[in-house]
């Protein structure tokens, strides 16, 4: 195959953010972009030098030069316009959170699997150096069994009722748009919870301002999670185990950085001041702004014939959709038309 044909499905905030990542794939064109309107696409191709410009995403999945689109519309419209994409015969890259919940993931899932296409979902920190990092120094055993994970994921928005930051017909609220990073980190980490328990904070439009989730793993391991889009929260990410920690910093926004502490002294003689860990804090060579490393990964998939990926699988991401339904069940948050 020549390079990888991407199409982008809108023209919104991250579909500009993963033109920008797209640039910096040496394998990859983004050859065409679809919006509900001309303008906007005319705008956009004008802007990231992209030669088809469709005015309605129909004209896009239906474009025959394009390999893969990735679909970066509101939550609520992952479902229809990846169906819309998979049927004309196109892969797709799709915005977390994969869909509104588990009953779409599904289908969407199965009607890509019928069609032989590649399917993942665009959780793009799993595959960012840092991550990567992370996960090599835990399979080295350099912190021993992991045991805990926090994570967190917070930022103070513009309150706006009718945004898809808040907007019950948007997919509103933190779960499903901030809450998923850590959620996802979590998978990643401990994998899938066998006990689930949650809080939110449901604001003026209903939708959760902000929302903490604990999941139980067998053998005491823990994740304490938690997002928001109300209030500011230094935002780090730490995986804890028998022998040290490591720690992300702004780990959901292309981290340079990560911290490795490995205990100095045995369990046994366990201190409070703060000496306990040798630390080291390591640059982990980064390129792009970070949207490059999935749209890599979704080459390499789509040239080795594979359906998904091995780093973000599609079982995950619908195991992820089923506890982010549980939650919003304990909460008794359901969006229109679920
Ligand atoms: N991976 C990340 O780091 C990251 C960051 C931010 C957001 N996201 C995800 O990306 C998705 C889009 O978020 P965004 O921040 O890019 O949103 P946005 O700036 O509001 O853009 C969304 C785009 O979707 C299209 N759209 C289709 N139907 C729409 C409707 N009814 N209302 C509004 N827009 C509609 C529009 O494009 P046209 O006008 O061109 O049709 C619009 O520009 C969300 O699911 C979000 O979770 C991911």
């Amino acid at each position: 195959m020549e390079k990888i044909r991407w199409g982008t499905l809108s023209t919104g905030y991250i579909a500009n953010l993963f033109a920008e990542g797209l640039s910096a794939v040496a394998d990859a064109d983004l050859v065409a972009v679809g919006s509900r309107n001309r303008e906007t696409a005319d705008a956009f191709g004008d802007k990231w030098d992209v030669p088809h410009r469709h005015g309605s995403y129909e004209a896009l999945a239906n474009d025959p030069d394009v390999d893969v689109i990735y679909v970066a519309s509101p939550h609520p419209y992952h479902y229809e316009h990846t169906l819309l994409c998979l049927n004309a015969g196109k892969h797709v890259l799709v915005e977390k959170p994969f869909a509104m919940n588990a009953r779409q993931a599904k289908e969407m899932i199965d009607l890509a699997q019928a069609k032989g296409l590649f399917l993942m979902e665009a959780m793009w920190t799993r595959f960012l150096p840092a991550m990567v990092q992370t996960r090599r120094w835990i399979a080295d055993g350099e912190i021993g069994d992991v045991e805990l994970v926090r994570a967190n994921l917070s930022f103070m928005a513009a309150y706006n009722a009718a945004g898809r930051l808040f907007a019950p017909e948007l997919g509103g609220g933190a779960l499903l748009d901030v809450g998923i990073y850590p959620i996802s980190f979590a998978y990643m980490i401990l994998g899938s919870p066998q006990t689930v328990s949650s809080t939110a904070y449901l604001g003026e439009t209903g939708t959760d301002d902000r929302s903490t989730y604990t999941f139980g793993y067998p053998g005491g391991k823990t994740a304490l999670l938690s997002s928001a889009v109300r209030l500011s929260v230094p935002v780090e990410a730490e995986v804890i185990g028998t022998k040290g920690y490591i720690k992300l910093h702004q780990p959901w926004i292309n981290p340079r950085t990560v911290t490795l502490a490995r205990m100095s002294q045995s369990e046994a003689s366990l201190i409070f001041d703060g000496n306990l860990y040798d630390t080291q804090t390591v640059h982990v060579p980064t390129q792009g702004n970070g949207y490059n490393y999935e749209a890599v990964e979704v080459g390499a998939c789509i040239r080795a014939g594979k359906q998904e990926s091995d780093l973000m699988s599609l079982s995950e991401s619908l195991d992820i959709m089923e506890t982010m339904d549980l939650i919003r069940a304990q909460w008794g948050l359901t969006y229109p038309n679920e």
